[in-house]
């Protein structure tokens, strides 16, 4: 470099060449229909030989790899090899699958890119309108807020945080849970999910908090139960 001129050099995350990526994308797009339109006619599950197993114990590339490479390593060490649930013939937990048209909503809101906590623009317009449908076909009133997470565990922890925020009796956003003049508990069935557990040991209630109730035979809550339980707490309040 000549002394007094400076050269810049311009980082970019596009491809090296963009008709070529668009090609090697159209085999990805093609190998995925494939995958899904031949489900049914692969094993549900299998198990892993070893040097599939040692694939995933290799050090970590500290150089770039070239996408094929990546593509064929997936081909031949990850798609084979899947949890089942995609399969019409797994019955062993209800996991769902996804469908065809929903991977390609992933993969476009993927390129569309927006940050959606908030700003002028047509995708956060799309997601309060998501919500409001759910709201609606829910049965909760338009001042009714709502947001769109990642799964059951958020979906509760969000939930119960709530419920615990307004029950406190107190600010506590400002003075926190040491300042709760009175423990709180919430009602489950027996049957409810641990994620529920996590989430109150999660926002500082311990899992105590959680009163499990009895279930009937259609693993439906007993609302005679609940309503003893939650009289005989009143009652101990009342008292003390
Ligand atoms: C009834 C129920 N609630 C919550 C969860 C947790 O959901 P996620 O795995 O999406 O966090 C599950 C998932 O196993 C569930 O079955």
């Amino acid at each position: 470099m000549k002394s007094g001129t400076s050269t810049t050099i311009e980082e970019t995350l596009d491809p090296d060449d963009w008709k070529e990526m668009a090609s090697f994308a159209h085999k990805v797009v093609d190998g995925a229909v494939e995958h899904i339109r031949n489900v049914r006619n692969r094993p549900v599950w299998q198990d892993m030989p070893d040097e599939v197993r040692q694939s995933y114990k290799v050090p970590f590339p500290n150089d770039p790899q070239p996408l094929e490479k990546i593509y064929r390593d997936l081909d031949e060490n990850l798609f084979p090899y899947p949890m089942g649930n995609i399969n019409p013939k797994f019955w062993m937990w209800y996991m769902g699958a996804g469908s065809f048209t929903g991977a390609l909503g992933d993969f476009l809101a993927a390129i569309e890119g927006s940050n959606l906590g908030g700003g002028n623009n047509a995708a956060a317009l799309m997601d309060n309108q998501v919500v409001n449908w759910l709201k609606g076909m829910l049965g909760f009133p338009e001042t009714a807020s709502g947001t769109l997470v990642s799964g059951g565990t958020i979906a509760n922890t969000i939930g119960l945080t709530i419920a615990r925020n307004v029950m406190s009796g107190i600010d506590i956003r400002t003075d926190g849970v040491a300042a709760i003049p009175q423990p709180l508990c919430y009602y489950a069935s027996d049957q409810v999910h641990s994620c529920h557990q996590k989430a109150l040991e999660q926002i500082g209630l311990g899992n105590k908090a959680l009163r499990k109730v009895p279930s009937d035979s259609s693993f439906c809550m007993d609302i005679d139960a609940l309503k003893r339980r939650i009289a005989k707490r009143v009652v101990a309040r009342l008292v003390s």
